[in-house]
């Protein structure tokens, strides 16, 4: 991160689509905007064909009328390049920059993210069109950053994709003995004699190469962080210094290795979509918003949520005022510098016509527009979070867990012993147990420095190369407690299987040698000695060189080792070799992190449905206290809370569904008490 980013305050907005509405409403719009406290917007993310309706001639007329009614009504805005989204003109002057599926149907425009990566066309169009934007609007005193593109992550299996795997993979692999090697292209006669016959991984008869899969989304990731740095070298080149960005998105849009690109961005944003309307959505929102941060390592940026709607299975379920206002903070006290959305104003028609708004369907009278005005008035109160620590991380935090992309891609080849084993829900399963214990949590990836961690936790991670053994093995030996999840460093970095007893990579460290993977029935389900109940997998292993720290309680492993721990100088490193059921996950973490000494942000929170955060600012820590619950608590310690200007050493009552910001006296200690329902 080269340019600091560093608002005054919390940027609070959206993205604004003006282009789809006549002027009288953008007046209405900027009224809009004013009453509920909006000081961001993110302009231009589809606009690609109002700014150059024709290859080559470019009408910016709209934006600059656009940036100067932002500019009276003292908005800020992120300008984004609309590469996302090139224009009927573009598909039709330049058809191999379209899209083809693994399939091989190549697609058509008409939606949106119809462009293939690596075709040189789009990179160039892609190219002009940033350096005009920059050229244009680079200086403007209210531009707050660029938002380049939009969500990367569109992926093509065409020429110009196959062309640039080549390349990419010669520079990997040096040799084709190498790929050949690595690829274990021996079976099935898969062995490759010129780089022209390697392809993307296209629709086969049967079962498809493993580590062909893998490092063709790795190529990818790369390939994409190079068409967006093609980008800011453009918005650089034109003397633009504003900070640069890219949104990442969660959950389910994630084709990049993330950590590879902070160096790339001056800060991270991403966009995060609850995946349930139920209460495990404020699980969901901690995941998010930690595995950000981490990935910036400080604070980042809520690019956009949505304001009124959670897309849970076929349905538009109704995301509560209050809920919206809570998990806004939620991320703002995980380290986000704001709160935005997608998108300001709901759109009249277009594919995401029922998508909710800041502004609905039905106008500003509306809970949502309310609930909108709210957040924005109490983002105004909390000026001073943004300002960040002078030094130390925004959160502090005693235990990490291991997140890396790959461990997903491996996970996603086919034909592992279980089908079922799916790496955001292992990962997410000890996340939601560290929240649920009340914990703060960091992600790290492998070689990152984890010395301060009291606890690191591998949930799952396949594939596992030789730094990242050697890695582990030092944070263990130095003192550190690592908890190992089963199929872990099970293979080599090119899904290898490591021959010998499993996991091959960790057999050491760990001082266990399992001899059978036994995955369960889907609805089976088997009880451990210490009470747990593990479901979809379990093992057999050798007697081990460590502590049984429980049994298989009954089944054909009866008696067998299920949790291992080997002690190595002051650390160790435990062995779950079955998979443990959310309840189980919650006591096995619960009782390790009281072991470690690690506490929660405030004990005495856990269990109440009152969610602790602690930020740290320039100015001394911020907790936020968050009621996902349906009873009243009274909080007490010495403090100052922010959202109702009130001091807290008396005792404040945070209701059900509410929420307090408290500027805490250093050392302050809380007491929580659930009120009795009226
Ligand atoms: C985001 C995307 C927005 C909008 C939104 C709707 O992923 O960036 O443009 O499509 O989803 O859910």
């Amino acid at each position: 991160m080269t340019v600091p980013f560093a608002p005054a305050r919390l940027l609070f907005g959206g993205d604004y689509n003006p282009e789809q509405w006549p002027r009288e409403v953008w007046a209405e719009d900027m009224a809009l905007m004013r009453r509920a406290g909006v000081n961001t917007v993110t302009i231009g993310v589809f606009s690609w064909a109002t700014i150059e309706p024709r290859e080559g001639e470019f009408d910016a007329g709209w934006l600059d009328d656009v940036v100067a009614l932002l500019d009276e009504n003292e908005i800020g805005f992120f300008l984004a390049t609309p590469t996302a989204s090139p224009p009927p003109w573009f598909t039709l002057a330049h058809p191999d920059a379209l899209p083809v599926r693994a399939d091989g149907t190549r697609l058509s425009h008409g939606s949106r993210d119809t462009y293939a990566i690596s075709a040189p066309a789009y990179r160039h169009a892609a190219r002009r069109i940033a350096r005009f934007l920059a050229e244009r609007y680079g200086a403007h005193p209210r531009l707050r950053g660029w938002h380049v593109h939009n969500e990367y992550g569109s992926v093509d299996h065409g020429p110009h994709a196959a062309a640039a795997f080549r390349r990419w993979l010669r520079a990997r692999y040096g040799s084709l003995e190498a790929l050949n090697d690595a690829w274990y292209t021996a079976f099935w006669s898969q062995r490759y004699d010129g780089w022209d016959e390697i392809l993307p991984p296209l629709a086969t008869q049967y079962l498809a190469n493993p580590a062909h899969a893998v490092d063709f989304k790795r190529f990818c990731s790369d390939e994409m962080l190079a068409a967006f740095a093609e980008q800011r070298d453009e918005l650089r080149a034109a003397g633009s210094t504003a900070p640069v960005t890219t949104n990442f998105m969660h959950p389910s849009w994630d084709h990049l290795n993330q950590w590879d690109w902070r160096e790339h961005l001056d800060v991270v944003s991403v966009d995060h979509y609850l995946d349930t309307d139920g209460a495990d959505g404020e699980a969901h929102a901690a995941y998010a918003a930690d595995l950000t941060r981490s990935w910036g390592g400080g604070p980042w940026l809520l690019m956009e949520q949505a304001a009124a709607g959670i897309r849970d299975g076929a349905r538009h379920a109704f995301k509560e005022p209050d809920r919206v206002i809570r998990n806004s903070l939620g991320y703002v006290a995980r380290g986000s510098q704001g709160a935005l959305f997608f998108q300001w104003r709901a759109s009249a028609g277009g594919s995401e016509t029922w998508h909710s708004a800041m502004v609905p369907h039905v106008g500003p009278q509306s809970r949502t527009f309310e609930g909108i005005t709210e957040l924005g008035a109490l983002l105004g109160r909390l000026q001073e979070v943004a300002a960040p620590p002078h030094d130390g991380p925004v959160v502090e935090s005693d235990v990490a867990v291991l997140w890396e992309a790959n461990g997903r891609w491996s996970l996603q080849t086919p034909h592992l012993p279980n089908d079922d084993l799916d790496y955001t829900i292992e990962v997410r399963s000890v996340h939601r147990a560290l929240w649920r214990a009340g914990a703060a949590v960091d992600f790290v990836r492998p070689g990152a420095d984890v010395d301060r961690y009291r606890v690191l936790f591998v949930p799952t991670l396949m594939a596992l190369d030789d730094g990242t053994v050697a890695w582990l093995t030092r944070y263990v030996e130095a003192g550190g407690h690592l908890v190992v999840g089963r199929f872990t460093g099970v293979a080599d970095e090119h899904q290898r299987v490591v021959a010998g007893g499993y996991p091959g990579r960790l057999r050491d460290l760990l001082g266990v040698r399992v001899t059978e993977h036994l995955p369960l029935a889907p609805d089976e389900t088997q009880v451990l000695s210490d009470g747990s109940t593990v479901d979809q997998w379990t093992e057999r292993m050798d007697p081990p060189q460590a502590d049984v720290l429980a049994t298989y309680a009954e089944g054909r492993l009866a008696g067998l080792p299920a949790v291992t721990r080997r002690h190595v100088g002051g650390g160790s490193a435990t062995y779950v070799s079955a998979r443990l059921v959310q309840e189980s996950w919650d006591a096995f973490v619960a009782a390790l992190l009281a072991e470690r000494g690690v506490t929660p942000v405030v004990p005495e929170a856990v269990g109440t449905g009152l969610e602790a955060i602690r930020r740290r600012g320039a100015e001394g820590t911020y907790l936020f206290l968050l009621n996902h619950g349906e009873t009243s608590v009274r909080v007490l310690g010495k403090g100052h809370d922010l959202i109702t200007d009130t001091p807290t050493d008396p005792g404040i009552t945070v209701p059900a569904g509410g929420y307090a910001v408290i500027r805490e006296t250093p050392d302050a200690t809380w007491s929580v008490h659930p009120l009795p329902s009226p």
